[in-house]
């Protein structure tokens, strides 16, 4: 019987019990997947199934430190939360190599939110705007309990604006409002504000003549992941002799680096990997700080995407004798709010960059996206990305042929000199096994 009602009211055990019995034919090895998962200590274990619905386990990823950061003249030891074995080791490298290059400068270009009020509307656009001027400031006040704490730490709701959509669809409007939400991602802030402003500006047409309720259709009310107006840039320069010296076996290599993000620029195949190249350092800063990484990775594609092109979030050229290297991102992060006060490691992870606020939080992850970005492009202008992936791969590779530790060390022995791949440590194995 693999429907069920009322799931979420069954125990953990029961519910184990019951994904057990039906989909897994009753086998106990099922129930040890998960349960081995579960953490002895029962408070941390509760706070975890409190964060979501119909909890059975613990899903771990592992957490890493990236040192070496210097972005604006201080020096960071960066939390990521990523599985792919390649990144973390990637970042290092580029840290390392920019720390001794002036590390990366970082400004915050604006920062603001937004969302808004999608309805539709049957009357005069004329009458509507009026009505909108008549109801605006009581948007403002009629929010004020939900605003008091956000003004006082110099944030809120910045501008309410009536936007004509009619000629993208019949009817259709916005109430387009921007915010600032200081060091809160906001989203919770944003959405209260909206739904209020919706009642409001329903409830009021009573109070104006030339509207009628009834003409109006709110159909939702939501704050956008499209954030152009929230964006952070960061920067690294070096000379170019440097920059070679980095692969004196690679001609022209800061060239090469120039080339590979042109490309990225121009063509959307390239440049969809090159963003998810920078996006495998900043998704794993925004998961190590509780940040929500769907909505950056949202608001970024569309971002890159704006011009009606595809585009490279990275910059590369060489001007004189300088290697200019940039990043420019949308990114709407909080480190306040959500989980970062309540889930543990989160709060090490901003504890251990300084708790920094929201701007510090925007450079660091721009800082380490186009770190990330040149390691990529680095190791693909150079030996290729299979070099350095597989090396770190091939304890995967290992782990899943059960390999022991001796064999283990034989492997990563043997493999310094030989091309890793899955056929290359299943042969290795079995002849070392003979
Ligand atoms: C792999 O996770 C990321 C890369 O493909 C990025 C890139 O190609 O630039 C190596």
């Amino acid at each position: 019987m693999k429907n069920i009602r009322g799931f979420s009211k069954l125990s953990k055990d029961k519910k184990i019990n019951w994904i057990c019995e039906n989909f897994f034919k009753g086998n106990k090895e099922a129930e040890h997947v998960l349960k081995q998962y579960w953490n002895d200590n029962s408070k941390l274990q509760k706070l975890h199934d409190d964060f979501s619905e119909n909890v059975v386990s613990n899903y771990y990823l592992p957490f890493s430190i990236a040192p070496n950061f210097l972005i604006n003249n201080k020096i960071y030891a960066v939390p990521m939360a990523i599985e792919e074995s390649s990144v973390v080791a990637a970042a290092c490298n580029s840290a390392k190599f920019w720390k001794e290059n002036g590390g990366f400068s970082a400004q915050i270009i604006k920062k603001e939110k937004n969302g808004q009020i999608h309805f539709f509307f049957k009357g005069k656009s004329i009458e509507l705007e009026k009505y909108f001027s008549f109801v605006k400031p009581k948007l403002f006040q009629k929010t004020s309990p939900i605003t008091k704490n956000m003004q006082k730490r110099g944030g809120g709701i910045k501008e309410i604006k009536l936007i004509d959509k009619t000629k993208d669809l019949k009817n259709y409007y916005q109430i387009f409002a921007t915010f600032d939400t200081i060091d809160a991602m906001g989203a919770n802030f944003i959405n209260s504000c909206l739904e209020e402003f919706a009642k409001v500006f329903i409830e009021s047409t009573s109070e104006f003549e030339n509207i009628n309720k009834n003409d109006i259709q709110i159909v939702m009310s939501i704050l956008s992941n499209y954030v152009p107006d929230c964006i952070v840039r960061a920067n690294a320069t070096c000379s170019v002799e440097k920059l070679n010296s980095l692969h004196p076996e690679t001609k022209n290599f800061t060239k090469k680096i120039v080339d590979a993000v042109a490309i990225a620029n121009c063509d959307i195949s390239r440049g969809v990997t090159h963003n998810k190249g920078v996006m495998n350092g900043i998704d794993a800063v925004a998961i190590a700080t509780g940040n929500d990484f769907r909505a950056i990775e949202a608001g970024v594609h569309a971002y890159v995407s704006r011009s009606g092109k595809y585009q490279s979030l990275t910059k590369a050229k060489i001007i004189g004798n300088k290697f200019l290297y940039s990043i420019e991102i949308p990114l709407s992060i909080g480190t306040i709010g959500g989980v970062t006060d309540l889930h543990p490691l989160v709060k090490f992870a901003l504890e251990l960059l300084g708790n920094p606020n929201s701007d510090d939080l925007m450079m660091i992850m721009a800082s380490v996206g186009l770190a990330q970005n040149f390691g990529a492009l680095r190791s693909l202008v150079t030996s290729g990305i299979q070099k350095g992936h597989m090396k770190m791969h091939l304890i995967n590779l290992l782990n899943k042929l059960n390999a022991n530790e001796n064999e283990k060390e034989l492997a990563i022995e043997h493999f310094k000199n030989h091309k890793i791949n899955n056929a290359s440590v299943e042969l290795f194995l079995k002849n070392i096994r003979k």
